[in-house]
């Protein structure tokens, strides 16, 4: 009986909430973030450090997730890979130490068909959750002023 309920517990599919879906193998490199860190550590703290960060990927994400400008977009794309990659490119960016395992920002937004109007709607919501994040509207600049050349390799003309 013991034996039966054990078989049975290893086949049965559990929804594990946090998995992330396979991808096709890539060479993984800080470069792939697509600009350079900061270098102090005036940023990081700017941003309220890891937690900071958390806070303000998650709601982009979730703000983002039921934008009807963009909603759609996001629809079949993994969700948990998204969060965390964020979060590290993010880390990386402002100068928190970490390593960025993702794609590059060509390869991970490669035949979306983004247009302009899409990556400002998605910028508008990261400056909403700065905003809910207090932080400093100089330190907002400065990170947008990094993120907005990648314009080039994530819109499509
Ligand atoms: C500077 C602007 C942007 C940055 C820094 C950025 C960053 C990223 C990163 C780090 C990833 C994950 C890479 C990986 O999985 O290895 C990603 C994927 C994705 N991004 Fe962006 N993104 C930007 C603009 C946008 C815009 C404007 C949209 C849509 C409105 C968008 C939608 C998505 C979606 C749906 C994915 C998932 C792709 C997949 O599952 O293969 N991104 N982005």
């Amino acid at each position: 009986m013991l034996l039966i309920a054990l078989a049975l517990l290893q086949t049965t599919p559990v929804a594990v909430a946090a998995a992330e879906e396979p991808i096709a193998p890539y060479a993984q490199s800080n470069a792939n973030a697509g600009a350079k860190p900061f270098e102090s550590d005036g940023m990081w703290r700017a941003f309220h450090g890891r937690e900071g960060v958390d806070r303000i990927v998650d709601g982009l994400v979730e703000r983002s997730l039921v934008d009807p400008r963009i909603s759609d977009t996001f629809k079949g794309h993994d969700m948990v890979r998204l969060r965390r990659v964020l979060k590290e490119q993010f880390c990386h960016l402002l100068g928190g130490g970490c390593a960025y395992s993702g794609r590059t920002m060509k390869d991970s937004h490669k035949d979306m068909g983004l247009q302009t109007a899409d990556m400002g709607a998605l910028v508008e919501n990261l400056q909403a959750e700065m905003n809910e994040e207090g932080v400093p509207f100089f330190a907002q600049n400065r990170l947008l002023a990094k993120l907005a050349p990648m314009k080039r390799d994530v819109v499509e003309r």
